[in-house]
């Protein structure tokens, strides 16, 4: 790829956005690649997720550099920039220490606060949104907005007026020819890539049902500090608020749920079903439920039974698996007849890791000046999918598809500042009201 062609493609896209200025800046300041052969990077979200997915971009192609950094905390971006520049992490080729020369961030180019992610996004080509999800849809509106290239992680939104914004700007990054990459790597697995395939070309007939699950122990809580504003607080502890987090049938069950929908090619048209919080009874963990059962129903009748709960000293279990009219796919990369007889059974042991597959495969496209990936309006879908069965679950209805996505019940606080108030504060003893099937209305 030669560098006049790699900067033009960028230069297009950035033309794209409308003209030679980006967020006043002239584009030869705004991202340098429009002067040398490399590939900039804005990390916005610096938690272990985002300095995970920095790693990976780093390591996909040796001209990408890390050029700016951004979190609602500070303390944040410190414990992401020294790991990422620590001594004993190794590039490719497995040279300690190489990695933190494309590590290009001055204290400038580090930026806190909610308004962060609109400034660091400037100095880059490519940007990875990495926050809590509940920004995903302002951040990723105002990526494609600037005309960058985009890996942003799932879920992509917490409520339906988030996920509204996320197809909007999917569809003008479409127009740019933006690529955007979406964290659900099971797309980038070979053993999924494999057995999807499998299955949409009917290998165990027509889909009756699919059971997806992610059933596991305890998580993390950060506790309340003395002197915390509650807006502080429920951002350093963004799990358990579904303005940030969604619930943990939306934030994990995502992944599964996705495959499903994958395999399926469509995306449930209702769902019902139960759920509640038995062990996560204290003010720390905020509104979400421990557990949830939702059955969701596609449009030529076929079921999605899904399970995901978060409760210590409970069965492991995060899988998928899929019932045809011909025979069973009892779990990602087995297929077997009806009576059980193994057709296809796929060792992973040496599959690639797909958190660097799909950097890979991200940056080998700009490198190339390929538009290849278009992955934000399916991580919609089944981003909107699992809100579906929160809505379900808290409500204790059967929940429409088109009502649920044409919803305005809007989770984002009126203001982001860090004496604002979230809609949601903590009532007698530091409680917070959650929902009551029956009772609560979710549309
Ligand atoms: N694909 C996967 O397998 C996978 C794995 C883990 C996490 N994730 C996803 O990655 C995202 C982040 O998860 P994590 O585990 O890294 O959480 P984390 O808490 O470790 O990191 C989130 C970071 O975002 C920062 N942040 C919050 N609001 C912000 C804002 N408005 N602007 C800038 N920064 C902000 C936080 O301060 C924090 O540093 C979530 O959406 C999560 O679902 C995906």
């Amino acid at each position: 790829m030669s560098k006049t062609s790699r900067r033009d493609f960028i230069k297009t896209s950035a033309a794209l956005t409308g003209g030679a200025m980006l967020g006043g800046l002239p584009l030869a300041q705004a991202a340098n690649s429009l002067t040398d052969d490399s590939i900039k990077v804005a990390l916005i979200g610096c938690g272990g997720r985002g300095t995970g997915a920095a790693l990976q971009a780093l390591l996909a192609k040796p001209n990408v550099r890390l050029v700016a950094m951004a979190d609602a905390f500070r303390n944040r971006i410190d414990e992401a920039y020294k790991s990422l520049t620590s001594d004993d992490v190794a590039d490719r080729d497995g040279v300690e220490g190489a990695l933190k020369n494309r590590i290009d961030v001055p204290e400038e180019r580090k930026y806190t606060g909610f308004d962060a992610y609109q400034k660091a996004m400037r100095h880059a080509d490519v940007v990875i949104l990495a926050t809590p999800p509940g920004f995903r849809p302002t951040h990723f509106a105002e990526a494609v907005e600037q005309g960058k290239q985009v890996f942003m992680e799932k879920p992509v939104a917490t409520d339906a007026p988030g996920i509204r914004k996320v197809l909007a700007a999917a569809e003008k990054a479409k127009q740019k020819r933006l690529n955007v990459v979406v964290g659900l790597q099971r797309h980038y697995q070979t053993v999924y890539r494999q057995w999807v395939d499998m299955l949409q070309q009917g290998v165990i007939g027509d889909i009756i049902s699919s059971r997806v699950y992610w059933n596991m122990g305890a998580l993390w809580v950060n506790p309340r500090q003395p002197k915390m504003t509650e807006m502080e607080y429920q951002m350093r502890n963004w799990y358990y608020f579904n303005w940030l987090c969604g619930d943990h049938i939306v934030e994990q069950h995502v992944h599964n749920i996705d495959v499903s929908n994958w395999v399926k090619q469509a995306y449930p048209v209702r769902a019902h079903g139960s759920g509640g919080r038995q062990l996560r009874i204290g003010p720390e963990f905020g509104e979400i439920f421990d557990h949830h059962t939702v059955e969701f129903e596609y449009a030529d009748g076929s079921r999605m039974f899904s399970q995901c709960r978060q409760m210590p000293g409970t069965r492991d279990s995060v899988t998928e698996g899929f019932h045809g009219t011909n025979g069973i796919a009892p779990w990602p990369g087995r297929i077997q007849t009806r009576s059980g007889y193994t057709i296809w059974n796929h060792d992973d042991k040496n599959d690639p890791n797909p958190y660097q597959v799909e950097h890979d495969e991200l940056f080998e496209a700009i490198s190339k000046s390929e538009y290849k990936f278009a992955d934000a309006e399916n991580a919609a879908k089944s981003t909107m999918t699992a809100i579906m069965g929160r809505l379900a679950t808290y409500s204790g209805q059967l929940i429409e598809w088109d009502a649920a996505l044409q919803s305005n019940i809007d989770l984002m606080p009126a203001k982001l500042a860090w004496d604002a108030q979230p809609k949601l504060l903590p009532g007698a003893g530091g409680l917070y009201d959650c929902a009551v099937p029956g009772v609560t209305k979710v549309i």
